[in-house]
């Protein structure tokens, strides 16, 4: 048996990292965290709690309280939590409260999995700076937003897709601009621009290198 594999997959909202995460999770054996839960239950707790996403204070104490058994609230996908996520995830207080979990996360992967694998904007860049894998994840805005309107109408929920556009280009902004660990690909990272890709082939490039990983570390 070798030592636990760490990949980092980022990019920006609706790019497909999360849907290319489950399905190289659940192929190699991966513990999964997706990290964008973690600042959406802060966000959805402030707002439980009536106080404002853009209050230090507020939003750092909800950081702080978080459970694990709030990651999985299927209120996260609100639209109003997504935007509040954004709001939060800009406070440096609330990105500290959040680092460790992450960091002991990729550590120590939970259920003796050989490896694991965080989902984010920052994870290659400041959470995991020597992640075995790094992937950056990309797409054209409209790709990126129509994709977004099919999977809430897969869901049953209404999406226009001009707002959706609009909102994924102002968390886009909002997340690469703020001062803290901003969107961004490590300069080692993988970048695969996944606008004239379908899933299958994402999934067949970002399969191989982790794979890879893998075997030099003896897992295959
Ligand atoms: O990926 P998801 O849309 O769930 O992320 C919600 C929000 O959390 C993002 O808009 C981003 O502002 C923030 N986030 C972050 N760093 C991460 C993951 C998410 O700032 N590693």
């Amino acid at each position: 048996m070798g030592q636990t594999v760490v990949v980092a997959i980022d990019g920006p909202g609706a790019s497909g990292k999360s849907t290319l995460a489950r399905r190289l999770a659940a192929r190699f054996g991966l513990a999964l965290l997706d990290t964008g839960a973690l600042y959406r239950a802060t966000a959805a707790r402030v707002l439980d709690a009536g106080a404002d996403p853009a209050d230090p204070a507020a939003a750092e104490n909800a950081a702080r309280r978080l459970e694990p058994a709030m990651l999985s609230d299927p209120r996260l996908n609100d639209e109003a939590i997504a935007a509040a996520s954004g709001v939060v995830a800009a406070i440096p207080g609330v990105r500290a409260a959040l680092l460790a979990f992450q960091r002991s996360f990729a550590a120590n992967p939970p259920d003796r999995a050989r490896g694991a694998m965080l989902v984010g904007r920052d994870i290659g860049s400041v959470v995991c700076p020597a992640a075995d894998v790094k992937l950056f994840l990309t797409a054209a805005a409209e790709t990126r937003a129509r994709r977004r309107a099919e999977e809430l109408r897969g869901r049953g929920a209404a999406a226009i897709y001009e707002h959706v556009l609009q909102d994924l280009n102002q968390r886009d902004t909002r997340d690469s601009n703020r001062r803290v660990a901003p969107l961004t690909a490590a300069p080692d990272a993988v970048i695969i621009d996944t606008t004239g890709l379908d899933a299958d082939q994402v999934f067949g490039q970002a399969a191989a290198l982790v794979a890879h990983a893998l075997e030099e570390k003896e897992w295959l």
